[in-house]
């Protein structure tokens, strides 16, 4: 792994694209202060320019190289207070410095910061030493990649070098909080529970609640047509009897929820012990594996939108059928 890391930062510092492991999902690296390195990623995801991406460093020191916080007491004790949960799957939104092109923030003041907690990336970007823009590994609005498999059967061609790291262990992405208005605000939920982060700053967080597509979103990525698999997915409570005129599938999230099984052409449990954590660890792989069966529709549960129940539900109404 060692000469592959140094291979990949070779390549990272020459302008190409390089997909790494987090503990989330896999990311498209390219060397965010490279403005052309940075619009290979729009191009090669299919991404629209007005979606900025989350810039990656290896320690909270960086920081200061990527963002303009010198005279931001108060978005200082902010990030201080949260520091603990870094390295980790939390993106923090920053005004940002010169440093950053604009293609990374999509022409707008702020950043978006995360420290991975993947040995792999670490190594990566300690050895780059340089601020790696990374989106999620994927084509545009398709499921994130957790493993290295997935990223090469969407991307495979177009990446420079794809960093194998087994599967993530988080398994969705990092949640993205706001700290440059007033009162922080979810972004995104994510791998750290809003609850935890409330706690952490001993302060409420706003929670945007839309899931309308609208270029007044403070986050792009909050569309509401999102994460979806290519074979229709929609919650089991919805399903309706012509549904199974047609192949299903059901993708159970914990054992609790009853079965009638007979009618599902495959059916598959996340997590049989009740942990939403393994079910998020899963989620996006069995979505995968679903959606290379060759059924008419993926029918799959609820969870309890607490803890990081919040972001599995937050990805699954964003990928159901409309
Ligand atoms: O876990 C993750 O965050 C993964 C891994 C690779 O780190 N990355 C990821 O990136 O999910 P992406 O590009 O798929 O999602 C980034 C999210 C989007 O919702 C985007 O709109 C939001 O972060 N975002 C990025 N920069 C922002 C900014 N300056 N202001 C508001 N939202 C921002
Ligand atoms: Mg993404």
């Amino acid at each position: 792994m060692k000469n592959s890391i140094s291979e990949a930062s070779k390549l990272l510092r020459a302008g190409k694209l390089v997909a790494f492991p987090t503990e989330t999902v896999y990311g498209l690296g390219a060397d965010a202060t490279n403005p052309e390195a940075v619009k290979k990623i729009f191009s090669v995801k299919g991404r629209p320019s007005n979606n900025p991406l989350i810039v990656h460093l290896y320690d909270i020191s960086q920081v200061s190289e990527v963002a303009e916080i010198e005279d931001l007491p108060q978005v200082k004790k902010r990030i201080d207070k949260l520091a603990h949960f870094w390295p980790g799957p939390l993106s923090l939104v920053l005004p940002k410095n010169k440093n950053i092109c604009s293609e990374v923030t999509s022409g707008g003041e702020t950043v978006a910061v995360r420290i991975p907690n993947h040995p792999i990336a670490l190594d990566l970007l300690s050895e780059v030493k340089l601020p790696i823009a990374a989106p999620s590994a994927n084509r545009f609005q398709k499921i994130s990649p957790t493993k290295a498999e997935h990223v090469s059967s969407s991307l495979g061609d177009e990446v420079a070098m794809i960093l194998d790291g087994g599967s993530c262990s988080v398994g969705v992405e990092s949640t993205v909080v706001s700290l440059v208005g007033k009162t922080p605000i979810l972004l995104r939920p994510g791998g750290i529970s809003r609850e935890d982060l409330e706690e952490a700053l001993g302060e409420a967080i706003q929670l945007v609640d839309t899931y309308t597509d609208s270029d007044l979103l403070p986050s792009p990525g909050m569309l509401s047509h999102h994460y979806s698999p290519q074979t229709p997915l929609t919650f089991r409570s919805n399903l309706i009897e012509s549904d199974f005129k047609g192949s299903v599938g059901l993708i159970q999230l914990t054992k609790e929820s009853e079965e009638n099984s007979n009618k599902f052409k495959v059916v598959s449990v996340l997590s049989p012990c009740g942990d939403l954590e393994e079910v998020a660890r899963k989620l996006f792989e069995q979505l995968h594996n679903f959606d290379s069966l060759g059924l008419n529709l993926i029918a799959i549960d609820h969870c309890e939108e607490t803890g990081i129940g919040l972001a599995i539900m937050d990805r699954l109404k964003k990928a159901v059928r409309k």
